[in-house]
């Protein structure tokens, strides 16, 4: 994650905000279309979920600059991850629709600088966590 994708993804993420509940729901949709499989894992009003998603979201973007602060948080994140059945390959889905609504919220979309700079926070979001699960399978 360069300072260069901080910077865009702090600037994309500006006006966002204000349509977090809208995109949220754009990122589901996008998922559940991909993978009609997954619907059944969110138990829950999705509404409400979509809020807690895009919150974490905004811890990210604004810790950018910290990203070691956010590990704890993240990797318990993970682990609850893990104890909802997700997988390797569901962050990969994740990341994608996710990748796509944003691009579909943003005024002038999402160029090839601005994806890279999301792909590079987003991965490092979903390593986090899946570091996180991964240490609940080490022996202590
Ligand atoms: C970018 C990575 C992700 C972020 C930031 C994120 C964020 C969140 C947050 C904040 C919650 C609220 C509960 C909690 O903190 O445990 C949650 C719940 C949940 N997430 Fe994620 N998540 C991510 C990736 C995924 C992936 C890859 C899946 C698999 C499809 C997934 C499926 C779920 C499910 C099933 C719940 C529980 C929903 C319910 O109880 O209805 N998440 N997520």
């Amino acid at each position: 994650m360069t300072r260069r994708d901080k910077q865009l993804v702090r600037e994309s993420f500006r006006g966002l905000e204000e349509v977090a509940e809208p995109l949220a729901l754009l990122f589901y949709g996008r998922l559940f279309e991909r993978e009609p499989g997954l619907r059944p894992m969110f138990r829950g009003d999705l509404a409400a979920q979509g809020k807690k998603l895009m919150e974490m979201l905004t811890a990210v973007v604004e810790n950018l600059d910290r990203t070691e602060s956010l590990t704890p948080v993240l990797q318990a994140m993970g682990q609850r991850h893990a104890g909802y059945g997700v997988t390797a390959r569901h962050y990969e889905l994740v990341e994608e629709a996710l990748l796509w609504a944003l691009g579909q919220a943003l005024e002038s979309g999402l160029d090839g600088e601005g994806r890279r700079a999301w792909q590079a926070v987003l991965g490092h979001v979903s390593a986090t966590m899946q570091q996180g699960a991964a240490l609940l399978s080490v022996p202590r």
